[in-house]
């Protein structure tokens, strides 16, 4: 069970642990099939991209770089996001446009940047894979169609929720947290940072669509929600972006531009020396904090004890 940060009861350890990401069980199950097809190329044009090309498990399920790399070394117009702790979320991309990960799983299969092979192709593939049309048989009773081809990856994402970082042993008061973590605790959480008006709930994340000025038309003219909503009110909101196992996903924003979480909170603490004029900007946003060099060290030592513990071996 996840904690939220003002959560005031201790719950005890659940410990729900999935065993590896890199050693997968027997395929026995949706959550199985939904996790050898994430690593399997068969889905990519050349088959040289799988899911796990751009959402790598070390990364926490992203990777390293602002725009990642499709087939015949395309890139993506966005940077690329965790898929961990998507089981809540209520819809997904940057800006929002698929209502379900069943939805979501047969975009980046067709889209031309990543995986560029149309869904009735990728199904015809496995249809033509005698290993997938018995593993699909027996776990979905049907051979592989587009609806089940969702369902399986789906119920991957679905299993890969974190629950076992740093601040959730803090929540259940397990451990205690350095002075500097727990001053960058109570400035998350403060009027005066206002991060948690938006990053907020077990996940970090408010689930809507929000302009942190990073849209101004010119240089940074990605839209974002307004490219599917074509409300003026939605120009350069973007989903607010969950941070749990932040620390493992650098660089950040839609648009991978900044490169640390030193530089985050940098642009955080005043937008105007970066963006001059962006359009539309949350109103919460825009007036300089004023964080001094330890006021903006602590926030980021509180942003590293969102990464669970399973992830903290690599890194
Ligand atoms: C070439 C790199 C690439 C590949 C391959 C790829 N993705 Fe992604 N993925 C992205 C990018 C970039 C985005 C964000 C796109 C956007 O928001 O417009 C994304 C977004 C997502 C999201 C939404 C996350 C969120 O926070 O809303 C999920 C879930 C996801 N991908 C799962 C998958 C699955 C499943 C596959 C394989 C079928 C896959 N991806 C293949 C790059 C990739
Ligand atoms: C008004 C809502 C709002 C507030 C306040 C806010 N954020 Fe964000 N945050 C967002 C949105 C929306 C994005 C994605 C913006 C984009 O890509 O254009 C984001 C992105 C981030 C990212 C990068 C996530 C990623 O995966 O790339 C970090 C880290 C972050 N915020 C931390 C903070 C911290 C720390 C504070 C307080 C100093 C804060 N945020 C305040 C809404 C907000």
């Amino acid at each position: 069970m996840k904690k939220t940060i003002a959560s005031l009861i201790l719950f005890a350890v659940t410990g729900l642990l999935i065993s590896s990401y890199t050693s997968p069980p027997p395929v026995s199950t949706k959550a199985a099939l939904g996790q050898k097809l994430f690593n399997d190329k068969i889905l990519s044009k050349d088959r040289s991209i799988s899911c796990a090309s751009c959402h790598i498990p070390e990364y926490g399920f992203s990777d390293t770089l602002a725009f990642s790399k499709g087939i015949e070394g395309r890139a993506t117009a966005r940077n690329t996001p965790s898929v961990l702790n998507m089981k809540n979320r209520p819809y997904f991309f940057w800006d929002g446009r698929a209502k379900s990960l069943e939805q979501q799983a047969l975009m980046p299969i067709a889209h031309p940047d990543e995986m560029g092979l149309p869904v009735k192709e990728a199904v015809a593939r496995l249809n033509a894979d005698a290993g997938y049309r018995k593993l699909f048989l027996r776990i979905f009773k049907t051979l592989p169609n587009s609806t089940n081809l969702g369902a399986a990856f789906a119920a991957f994402e679905r299993t890969l929720e974190t629950d076992s970082s740093r601040f959730d042993a803090y929540i259940d008061d397990l451990v205690a947290f350095t002075e500097s973590e727990e001053r960058g605790r109570k400035l998350f959480i403060s009027e005066r940072t206002k991060c948690f008006d938006c990053h907020r709930g077990p996940d970090f994340t408010d689930d809507q669509f929000k302009n942190i000025g990073l849209f101004d038309g010119y240089a940074l003219n990605d839209s974002g929600r307004y490219r599917i909503s074509r409300k003026k009110e939605d120009l350069g909101k973007f989903k607010t972006p969950g941070l749990r196992n932040i620390a493992l996903t650098a660089p950040y924003m839609h648009n991978g531009m900044f490169q640390t979480l030193e530089e985050v909170i940098d642009y955080y603490n005043n937008p105007g020396a970066f963006v001059l004029n962006p359009v539309n900007m949350d109103t919460t946003m825009g007036v300089p904090i004023g964080l001094n060099k330890q006021e903006k060290n602590d926030l980021v030592s509180f942003l590293k004890t969102l990464t669970d513990k399973r992830f903290q071996k690599q890194h």
